[in-house]
């Protein structure tokens, strides 16, 4: 198959999803297919006379990808492109990917990840893996996953919604439990997520996180076990439990090789990681999920646990969490992003826009 990557793009996840491009380019090749990697933000710069013959060439512009300590600098990234019109994709993309039977959603974050890049495709014919535009959008917002949560029996700590444009003074005194954690609801690898421990840092963490998004969810903090499950063509992996080596789960120690300890299967009391395993699932249809993603949970002393939120494109490097899964499930990399395709393609292949499965609008 003709394949594109896109990977890269403008969110703050940005070099964890070109590492992850990377992989999963290298995976496809292995395989036999022609893969071509693109950052949909940055596009092709060169002059292209022919798309066949980025994908006989294999284009690639992931060498060398690395995670740094900290979050990239996106404003730089943006300075960088040649192209400084205020659309999103970048020179050539939907050409080239119009030009792939399949394209992989490499993308971490952002506009990868909530919905947008997938509406784009859609209208541009694309066939993409993953989620489609309505359970990305929702997955991505943490506030609005919390509703579905709540209303659909999806066990998962108090929390409270706190929007910008309605922020007075004193408007905190209705949050009373400490430690408690300060989330943006829009971000993801526990970028601007901060851990309070009492009300002059929950002013501060509140401040800070409305500096990435306009909603931000203050949580219960739950003291316990990080975990997370893994879903494949809406069945769960094996539970993965992540044990950070100092402090807790933050950006560094996603990515830092070496910063966590994870532990696959999980060492759990097998009816509580089979129930785990089943709400995993519920979560992930709740929230209209398709195809994959990965839900991360919290399990307390008295083996309570918490669903906390869904990642619909989740690390997709070998060593990142649902391949491991996938791995311990007996399924290697290469298959892992085969199947992954494969279950994309299936759900949608060759629908016509307005085909089987897109609604008609009455009235
Ligand atoms: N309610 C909570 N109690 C304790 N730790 C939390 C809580 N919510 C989040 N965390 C910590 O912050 C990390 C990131 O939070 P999460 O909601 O999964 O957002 P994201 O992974 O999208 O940044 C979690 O993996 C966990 O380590
Ligand atoms: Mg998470």
């Amino acid at each position: 198959m003709k394949i594109v990557v896109l990977a890269g793009g403008i969110s703050s996840e940005r070099d964890v999803s070109i590492v992850s491009g990377s992989k999963i380019a290298a995976a496809l090749r292995s395989k036999g297919h022609q893969v071509v990697t693109i950052d949909p933000y940055i596009g092709y710069e060169q002059e292209l006379s022919s798309i066949d013959s980025l994908f006989e060439n294999q284009y690639d512009f992931t060498d060398n990808a690395v995670i740094e300590k900290k979050a990239p600098d996106i404003e730089a990234v943006k300075k960088s492109r040649k192209n400084q019109s205020n659309v999103y994709f970048g020179d050539h993309v939907i050409d080239i990917c119009r030009a792939a039977d399949v394209v992989f959603l490499g993308l971490h974050g952002g506009e990868g990840e909530d919905g947008t890049v997938q509406a784009a495709l859609k209208m541009n014919g694309v066939n993409y893996t993953g989620s489609d535009m309505l359970g990305a959008a929702i997955a991505m917002h943490k506030g609005v996953t919390k509703g579905i949560f709540l209303n659909s029996g999806v066990p998962t700590p108090k929390s409270k919604l706190y929007k910008r444009d309605f922020m007075v003074d004193g408007y905190l005194n209705s949050w009373n439990s400490f430690p408690c954690v300060v989330k943006p609801c829009s971000a993801g690898s526990s970028v601007g997520v901060q851990i309070v421990s009492d009300r002059d840092g929950l002013v501060a963490a509140v401040g800070a996180a409305f500096r990435y998004d306009d909603d931000v969810l203050v949580e219960e903090y739950i003291k316990g076990r990080e975990l997370s499950v893994g879903i494949l063509g809406g069945k769960a992996l094996p539970v993965i439990e992540i044990i950070p080596k100092n402090g807790w789960y933050d950006y560094e120690n996603k990515y830092q090789a070496g910063a966590t300890e994870e532990v696959c299967p999980a060492e759990l009391d097998p009816k509580i990681a089979e129930r785990m395993q089943r709400e995993a699932e519920h979560a992930f249809e709740v929230l209209r999920l398709k195809v994959y993603g990965r839900v991360d949970f919290l399990l307390d002393r008295h083996n309570s646990f918490y669903c906390l939120e869904a990642n619909t494109l989740p690390g997709m490097t070998p060593l990142s969490l649902l391949p491991q899964e996938a791995a311990a499930a007996g399924i290697d990399y290469p298959d892992l992003c085969e199947k992954i395709i494969e279950l994309s393609l299936n759900k949608r292949q060759s629908l016509p826009l307005g085909g089987k499965g897109d609604r008609v609008s009455g009235g």
